[in-house]
């Protein structure tokens, strides 16, 4: 399988990996597919994310999606961070092998669902 360098970077070198305590947002999803898990906490105030971390338990694209999400949705307005597709992180990396994109879904259900978490706790 080929990785673009972009991959492999994110996934050597994780941007934001790690928790963060009593976060304002949390969400965890998991692949019914494979099996990998992935947890989302954020830091918000005034709806602009602060702060954002990760940790997945994954493959090298779950662990590179997850970091690219992160850098894309730092300091931006929580409704910017729910326009997050999978597609924009998947073209963020320069491209996914096909049968890698059901990691890129992660990330984009892992954000929505901490969102969704800040959104019903306010
Ligand atoms: Fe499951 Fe990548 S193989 S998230």
């Amino acid at each position: 399988m080929q990785y673009s360098e972009k991959v492999m970077d994110h996934f050597m070198n994780p941007r934001n990996s790690g928790v963060i305590e009593n976060p304002d947002g949390y969400g965890k999803v998991g692949s019914p597919s494979c099996g990998d898990v992935m947890e989302i906490f954020l830091k918000i105030e005034d709806d602009i994310i602060k702060d954002v971390k990760f940790r997945t338990f994954g493959c090298a694209s779950a662990i590179a999606t997850s970091s690219i999400s992160t850098e894309m949705i730092l300091e931006k307005n929580v409704s910017e961070a729910l326009e997050l597709t999978n597609k924009a992180v998947a073209e963020a990396l320069d491209g996914l092998p096909p049968v890698k994109m059901h990691c890129s879904v992660l990330a984009e259900e892992a954000i929505k669902a901490a969102i969704e978490d800040y959104m019903s706790k306010k």
